[in-house]
């Protein structure tokens, strides 16, 4: 690609099929309504991303990794969102990486706040998976089903997750993924309520039926 032109991508709704071409999937479906983690990318026909249509029904699910609520805060506001994209990346200090989609209430107030929390699911929490990661804050008040009260940082800890982390935003090391940010961040405070097996994105795709 050639250098000060922006990439253009076809984003294709999965409820309904509608393909919109933009840079970012949109915030949300003009046909249906759904919303932007419904959209999957769909190679162009050159290949120029380089990965084959047929991975992307399989995707993260099969890769696999741990569901956490990422929690933030803004403004005396709280939110949390479902995410799988979390993983430890160095042990002195301690930090995580997380990538958070830029459409997300969530990547607004952590940009803004620098903090979040991650709370560990556990294999009885798929409801709670799913209501933080299919609704949006933008849209209703996620917190009117569930309790929690305010970290160290003043981020949200979701009650009766398996355990938390509480993290600091490390700006020098946090890279700009396109459509997601990959935060990385320090981890300033930490609790382990209970070693049950945690939620994983597999365990959850299995049931997505019943929700
Ligand atoms: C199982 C699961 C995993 C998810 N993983 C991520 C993720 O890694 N990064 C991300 O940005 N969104 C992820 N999402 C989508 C967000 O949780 C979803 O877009 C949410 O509605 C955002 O909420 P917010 O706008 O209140 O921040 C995931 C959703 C589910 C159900």
């Amino acid at each position: 690609m050639s250098h000060g032109v922006c990439p253009v991508y076809i984003w294709k709704c999965t409820v309904c099929g509608h393909k919109e071409y933009s840079k970012h999937p949109p915030v949300s479906c003009v046909k249906c309504a759904g919303e932007a983690n419904r959209f999957i990318m769909v190679p162009p026909p050159d290949k120029a991303l380089d990965q084959p249509a047929a991975i992307y029904p399989i995707g993260m699910p099969t890769l696999n990794s741990i569901l956490y609520l990422v929690g933030s805060t803004q403004g005396g506001q709280v939110n949390a969102m479902c995410c799988s994209s979390v993983t430890p990346v160095t042990y002195h200090p301690m930090r995580v990486a997380v990538a958070v989609n830029k459409n997300n209430l969530t990547y607004d107030f952590i940009k803004v706040s620098g903090v979040f929390s991650l709370c560990l699911l556990g294999l009885g929490h798929k409801q709670m998976a799913h209501h933080f990661g299919r609704n949006s804050g933008r849209n209703i008040n996620k917190f009117e089903k569930y309790s929690q009260k305010p970290g160290k940082t003043g981020s949200p800890i979701i009650d009766g997750c398996l355990g938390y982390f509480e993290c600091e935003v490390d700006h020098r090391a946090t890279m700009d993924l396109d459509t997601h940010t990959l935060f990385v961040a320090r981890v300033v405070d930490a609790f382990v309520e209970s070693n049950e097996p945690p939620l994983t994105y597999r365990d959850y795709a299995q049931d997505l039926s019943k929700y």
